[in-house]
């Protein structure tokens, strides 16, 4: 993450810029461009539109550091309603999870415990789930919850990070899992320590996983990025690949370039975020493109 970014970020944290985003008609509009909307209903009705234009979803509830087992539960359920949906409406989708939104900050076993619930509905359902990496305080406990619901489920998926240090030794544990791997280029404020910190070593690390998860079997690679060059890395190597493999992007982001790739045959799935706790989401687009706030800045000021 640059420094610009970094800025951006600490930005959003301060309060009159929350309550400005959060309450202003250019700030609900700009939330609107990268979240479906508040409820499952606005999420399914987004799902419907884009599954008929070819793309496939992954829907995203939502929430983060949730520190009581009650809301984790809740989370629960409310992503088991978000199954049933899936299922009911016939819509070409999965999950992805945030392992703090299930409790993991709490206490290990009450969200690997709600993992195994979505996991089994997700089998059912005929669909599998996706479990976001959050930040590096997570990473293991992240890591360590996915190969025990894999092992017992077969039917999840890991996000990882190419920013980040541990992220080869990773790679090492989570191939032989199976099960689908997204990789991106992480969208967290680390340290040093733990993570490379300029976009040319960042993207350097993504070719090579990229090239290595491309490589491998019994994996299915999710190609992660708006990155053209790294676009276009993916989609050199998906044509030595003989196993499946998707691109994914996120709703709202680079839309013809998604258009592009899904016009050239590519499969592609795109993550679509609702519910209302949207703002820390927001925070990390916008530190990722500073402009996107600029835009929103000038509408405030123009109003
Ligand atoms: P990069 O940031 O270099 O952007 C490349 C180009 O894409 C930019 O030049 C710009 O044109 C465009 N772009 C990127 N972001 C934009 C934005 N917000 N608005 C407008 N244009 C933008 N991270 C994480 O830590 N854990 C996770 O679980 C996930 N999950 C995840 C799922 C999916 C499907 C995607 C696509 C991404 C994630 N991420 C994530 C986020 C990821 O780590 C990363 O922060 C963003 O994808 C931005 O990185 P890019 O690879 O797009 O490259």
């Amino acid at each position: 993450m640059t420094v610009f970014s970094r800025m951006v970020l600490g930005l959003t944290q301060a309060g009159p810029v929350r309550r400005t985003i959060t309450t202003t008609r250019p700030g609900l509009a700009l939330a609107r461009r990268f979240v479906a909307g508040d409820t499952l209903d606005e999420a399914v009705h987004v799902s419907k539109r884009l599954n008929s234009n070819g793309y496939q979803v992954s829907l995203d509830l939502l929430g983060e550091e949730v520190s009581d087992a009650a809301t984790a539960s809740g989370a629960t359920s409310e992503y088991l309603a978000c199954l049933d949906r899936i299922r009911g409406d016939g819509l070409d989708a999965n999950i992805s999870v945030k392992p703090t939104q299930l409790g993991l900050a709490i206490d290990e076993a009450l969200a690997f415990r709600n993992i195994s619930k979505l996991a089994i509905e997700a089998a059912r359902t005929g669909t599998t789930v996706t479990v976001d990496m959050e930040d590096s305080r997570y990473t293991e406990a992240t890591v360590r919850m996915y190969e025990k619901a894999q092992a017992e489920h077969g039917n999840l998926g890991i996000a990882i990070q190419s920013c980040m240090r541990r992220t080869p030794a990773d790679l090492t544990r989570l191939v032989p899992l199976g099960g689908h791997i997204r990789l991106c280029k992480g969208a967290y404020v680390e340290s040093e320590e733990v993570a490379l910190q300029s976009k040319g070593d960042i993207d350097r690390a993504y070719a090579a996983q990229l090239h290595q998860l491309m490589a491998a079997k019994g994996v299915k690679p999710a190609i992660a990025t708006h990155d053209q060059d790294l676009v276009d890395l993916g989609t050199a190597l998906s044509a030595r690949r003989s196993d499946p493999f998707e691109f994914q992007m996120l709703y709202g982001v680079r839309t013809e370039l998604q258009k592009h790739l899904l016009a050239s045959g590519h499969p592609l799935r795109i993550y679509l975020p609702f519910g209302s706790e949207w703002y820390p989401y927001l925070t990390r687009r916008l530190a990722e493109r500073p402009a996107n706030l600029g835009f929103f800045m000038r509408a405030v000021v123009g109003r």
